[in-house]
């Protein structure tokens, strides 16, 4: 395994997986044999409805709290409650969170970061993350807010590398954490002839070629899965190196095109839409 050190000093794994749209049940189970498998870093959501389901598959595995980076997201409808980081920490049946973000940048979202920061003050959130913030609330909030986020989760894969944002990122030592990272499994994406033809030579699948582009351009990566053996498979990818060559010729099938891009009506029903329990 590979780690990244945030601005905070603090160790991050650059590869673990995700539980997006994944049931309560298939959730407890990706987490456990993730874990198994030697997976230690884990990312869900408030909105996933899974953070339950997720604490247990942790409390399966009998890995100690401490080995494992556990990475949630506060919901907009949340963000001005005062006991959410409080019981989403008790979903997740755990003492604090290593990575805490906002999930949506809603209207309230300074709200919600003074909430995290006052967490994070007390040890209850041990780094602060912004998910989906355009370019402008992400240079707000490095220049207004009190403590600066260690990691922005955003879309990032071969297709959109998110340059633009990276920029800021680098400017700020602050960490990106890849979601799509292999385009939500397009076919389109993973099947393109320069993945095929560097995974040859590696012996590796074009999956992992994907996902070791990732680590060398600095992102961490959490690919969703439901298949133990893509799970397993999405973790060997630390021990071989693309070439600076490869890199490049990987950089060019770069379409500047995002799969997915929330508008400003689907962010104002987030603001609204209240969680389902979870279970
Ligand atoms: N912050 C946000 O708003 C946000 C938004 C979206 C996602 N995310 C995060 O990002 C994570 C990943 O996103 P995602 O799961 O939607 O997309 P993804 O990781 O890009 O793709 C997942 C798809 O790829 C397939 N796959 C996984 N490993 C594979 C392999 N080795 N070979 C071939 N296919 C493989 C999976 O199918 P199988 O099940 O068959 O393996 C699944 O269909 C989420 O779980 C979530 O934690 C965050």
């Amino acid at each position: 395994m590979e780690y990244l050190t945030l601005n905070n000093g603090n160790k991050m794994p650059m590869a673990g997986i995700g539980v997006f749209t994944l049931t309560p049940e298939e959730a407890e189970a990706a987490v456990e044999s993730a874990l198994r498998s030697g997976v230690r870093l884990i990312d869900t959501a408030n909105g996933y409805m899974n953070e339950s389901a997720t604490g247990r598959g942790i409390k399966n595995s009998g890995v100690a709290r401490e080995e494992i980076f556990v990475v949630t997201k506060l919901w907009p409808t949340v963000y001005e409650r005062e006991n959410a980081i409080d019981e989403t920490i008790k979903r997740l049946g755990t003492d604090y969170i290593d990575l805490l973000f906002l999930h949506q940048p809603t209207d309230n979202w300074r709200a919600g970061y003074r909430a995290i920061e006052k967490a994070y003050k007390e040890g209850k959130v041990k780094a602060i993350g912004l998910s989906n913030f355009p370019n402008d609330l992400l240079k707000e909030a490095i220049n207004t807010m009190e403590i600066n986020p260690q990691v922005v989760q955003d879309e990032a894969h071969p297709y959109y590398p998110a340059t633009d944002l990276k920029e800021i990122l680098k400017g700020n030592d602050m960490g990106l954490m890849a979601w799509f990272p292999l385009g939500h499994g397009d076919k389109a994406l993973i099947e393109e002839p320069v993945f095929a033809k560097i995974a040859e030579k590696y012996a590796k699948s074009n999956a992992q070629i994907i996902l070791r582009w990732h680590v060398q351009s600095g992102n961490i990566v959490i690919p969703g899965s439901k298949n133990p053996e893509h799970i397993r498979d999405n973790f060997a990818i630390f021990d071989f190196a693309l070439t600076d060559e490869e890199m490049a010729e990987i950089a060019k099938v770069d379409k500047g095109a995002r799969y997915y891009q929330a508008s400003p009506e689907l962010l104002a029903r987030y603001a609204t839409m209240e969680l389902k329990e979870d279970l």
